[in-house]
């Protein structure tokens, strides 16, 4: 007998690390197996404190320049995706590199550099100053790539030919918001050309997806994930944009408040694209210990991709 009070917890799935994340966890993993601590990471290999730490306590020294790198070790460039000028300088100081960007990441950079070698001037979807805006507007030579986050902005748009364009996103943004966003760029250049709908990947569609499957059950969300995780925060608004009153971003058990929880029946917890699922069952012991919980999966997808690890560490020699 408990006299706990009763909670739903209904869990979202899919949920946490996606193929990107768990490859570039990978790599640096195999990096340090390969060669030895230490291996310098260039930025957080993922947006993920817990990912990050564990990573450093085994040796990967985390740093946002390859300035900051010694010529004699390793370096990996993080899942989000670099500028051309990077791998460039690294060659050029011929530093051993491997690069973690997601090959989801990798094949906007492709597009983005065809569009370009066809004439056609780029609109990037994207919120400035995110690594992953940085590093795919920095495949194409400064002022190639114009950056957009609203609508608002496509109408401020000064292009330099308005028949000869294409657009790009980044690949963690809102689905909804994007949609408003590229028809505003379709209804004010027609012929702007641009990939089927967007650039978002398969992992940030899913979770949100499986968010607004439980939106309608719950009484409060929590998100697992960081604050500068892009797709963590884009939960959070598509359950706010869903009706979930209180729909909040935790990084671990430890900020919950539960005294806005307070009077609850049911809560919809998800986890970020770089949210490991430790963190997942950490928020939900926590819930057992001050409520009778009883846990109902609402899975909206099956997710079965899986990315390679570059040659270089693969080969045994
Ligand atoms: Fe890649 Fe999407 Fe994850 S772009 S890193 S699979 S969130």
């Amino acid at each position: 007998m408990t006299d706990l009070p009763p909670l739903t917890l209904y869990l979202a799935a899919p949920r946490g690390f996606c193929a990107g994340v768990d490859r570039a966890i990978k790599i640096v993993e195999m990096a340090l197996e390969k060669w030895g601590a230490p291996v310098y990471v260039r930025h957080e290999i993922v947006h993920n404190k817990y990912v990050v730490d564990g990573l450093r306590a085994k040796g990967a020294v985390f740093v946002e320049e390859l300035d900051d790198c010694p010529l004699d070790r390793p370096v990996i460039f993080s899942a989000h995706g670099v500028p051309k000028s990077v791998p460039e300088a690294a060659q050029a100081r011929q530093m051993l590199y491997v690069d973690a960007t997601c090959p989801l990441v990798s094949k906007v950079h492709i597009e983005a550099e065809r569009h370009h070698a066809n004439g056609l001037q780029m609109v990037m979807i994207g919120h400035d100053g995110h690594p992953e805006t940085i590093g795919t507007m920095g495949q194409l030579p400064k002022g190639e790539v114009l950056l957009v986050e609203t609508p608002e902005d496509v109408a401020a748009l000064d292009v330099r030919d308005p028949a000869k364009l294409a657009f790009i996103t980044q690949t963690t943004l809102s689905v909804d918001d994007t949609a408003g966003i590229v028809a505003a760029l379709k209804a004010r250049f027609p012929a702007i050309v641009g990939p089927h709908k967007e650039d978002i990947c398969y992992a940030t569609t899913n979770r949100q997806e499986s968010v607004k499957a439980i939106a309608p059950k719950i009484d409060a969300l929590l998100v697992i994930g960081a604050p500068n995780s892009s797709n963590s925060q884009r939960l959070v608004e598509v359950g706010r944009a869903k009706g979930c009153a209180y729909a909040q971003l935790v990084q671990r058990a430890t900020e919950i408040d539960w005294r806005a929880l307070s009077g609850i029946g049911s809560v919809g917890i998800t986890a970020g694209a770089s949210a490991p699922e430790e963190l997942v069952n950490e928020v939900i012991d926590a819930f057992r210990a001050r409520y009778a919980v009883t846990v109902e999966l609402v899975e909206t997808a099956k997710e079965r991709v899986e990315f390679k690890v570059p040659r270089v560490l693969r080969e045994t020699a």
